[in-house]
């Protein structure tokens, strides 16, 4: 049954009835199509910003929902976003759109930068200007509600375990200083101008389609291609590290929470358990009945130049207000991402070779 609601900002208050409408940046990520298919779900009209022939996922030939609605803008480029705001008319806007992968941070840190943080204010300036918001503190009739993608990379080298929302910050990576400049720019577009902007502060989320980059998704294709034979071995870098993962259906679920509150506010989401890189790859193998010891291969090549050591959070102030609490966990995930992956490369796409020879290249 669709959501209908009164329109919230965009009709001056007209007394029409309307389907709800989200506008979400980085929906060809794995958040993205979470996100969508959530929102879908409940009943929302769901626009998907794509960066049009630039778009690598698009090359790539990964497929948005179809009921998506498709429109063109980069992060890159405020009259993009501008225009694309003004297209929509979106009642929730999520910033999901970045440039993730961190290592690729040092690699390009101008770019990321550019995307990952200034991509933040573009996409701010974009509602500001499209919903008339000016410097005045009191929100005006027009109140389009705004997401930002923050991340627990901005609690880096970490000054106390767990990390909640007022743990101080020391991002380790460009990535991270990017995230942490985007987290500060939505609060103070909330205190300057009375915007509806909130930052969701998550933990690692992972999923069946995690981009295979990401540690976790690597390893599941890595045990999944071993025990088909595909491969021997798995290159890792540094096996100690500890994050708090989760599922990322559960964390989408948690972002339209956030905007639906009454009052913007940031919230920190986690599992609250923390499993080491080892902990995964020995129970991504075990999954298939194979010791990791016999396939894994340390390479310093994949050392980061600064890591974060552990990430754990607490996330009691979504439990009490929201009442979000995650449903899958770490040993349910890791099982669900390998089932995932030796059906992946046992089909036909495989055959083919395509997502082999992709991943190879990435290893
Ligand atoms: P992802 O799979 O890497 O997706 C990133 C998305 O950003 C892609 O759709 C990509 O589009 C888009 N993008 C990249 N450059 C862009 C640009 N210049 N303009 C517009 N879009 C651009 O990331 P994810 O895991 O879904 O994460 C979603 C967001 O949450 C990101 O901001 C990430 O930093 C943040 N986050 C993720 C986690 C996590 O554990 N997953 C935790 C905390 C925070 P293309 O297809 O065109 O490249
Ligand atoms: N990717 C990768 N590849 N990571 C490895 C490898 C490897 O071969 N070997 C060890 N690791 C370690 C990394 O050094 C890091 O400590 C940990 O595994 C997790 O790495 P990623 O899966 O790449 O994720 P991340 O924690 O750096 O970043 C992800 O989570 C953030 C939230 O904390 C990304 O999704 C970020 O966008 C997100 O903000």
């Amino acid at each position: 049954m669709p959501r209908r609601d009164h329109i919230g900002g965009w009709s001056q208050g007209l007394e029409i009835i309307l389907t709800r409408r989200a506008l979400i940046t980085g929906i060809t990520g794995q958040d993205g199509t979470y996100l969508a298919r959530h929102l879908l779900a409940a009943g929302y009209d769901v626009y998907g910003m794509v960066r049009g022939q630039n778009s690598p996922s698009a090359r790539c030939g990964r497929q948005v929902h179809p009921d998506v609605r498709l429109v063109n803008g980069d992060l890159m480029d405020q009259s993009s976003l501008i225009s694309a705001v003004d297209r929509v008319r979106p009642d929730e806007i999520y910033n999901l759109g970045a440039l993730s992968y961190v290592p690729t941070s040092w690699r390009q840190p101008n770019t990321t930068a550019e995307i990952t943080g200034t991509g933040v204010v573009r996409m701010l300036e974009a509602v500001r200007i499209v919903a008339g918001i000016t410097s005045s503190r009191t929100p005006g009739p027009s109140r389009p509600r705004f997401y930002q993608a923050s991340s627990s990379e901005m609690f880096g080298k970490v000054r106390e375990t767990p990390q909640n929302e007022l743990t101080p910050f020391h991002p380790r990576s460009p990535y991270g200083v990017a995230k942490v400049f985007g987290h500060y720019t939505v609060q103070n577009y909330r205190e300057s101008y009375g915007m509806y902007a909130v930052s969701g502060m998550l933990f690692n989320h992972e999923s069946p389609i995690r981009g295979p980059e990401f540690v976790t998704r690597k390893v599941s294709l890595g045990a999944a291609a071993v025990k088909l034979g595909l491969r021997d071995s798995l290159r890792l870098g540094n096996l100690m590290a500890e994050r708090d993962w989760g599922f990322a259906g559960d964390y989408v679920r948690g972002m339209s929470m956030m905007l639906a509150q009454d009052e913007p506010d940031d919230y920190v989401l986690g599992t609250g358990i923390a499993h080491s890189v080892r902990e995964l790859v020995e129970l991504a193998f075990a999954h298939v009945d194979l010791d990791w010891r016999d396939h894994v291969v340390l390479d310093e090549a994949l050392q980061r130049p600064a890591e974060v050591d552990l990430l754990c959070a607490d996330a009691t102030k979504a439990q009490q207000r929201l009442g979000w609490k995650p449903t899958v966990y770490f040993e349910e995930l890791v099982g669900m991402m390998v089932d995932s992956d030796l059906r992946l490369l046992s089909g036909p796409q495989c055959s083919e070779g395509g997502v082999i020879r992709e991943l190879a290249d990435l290893w």
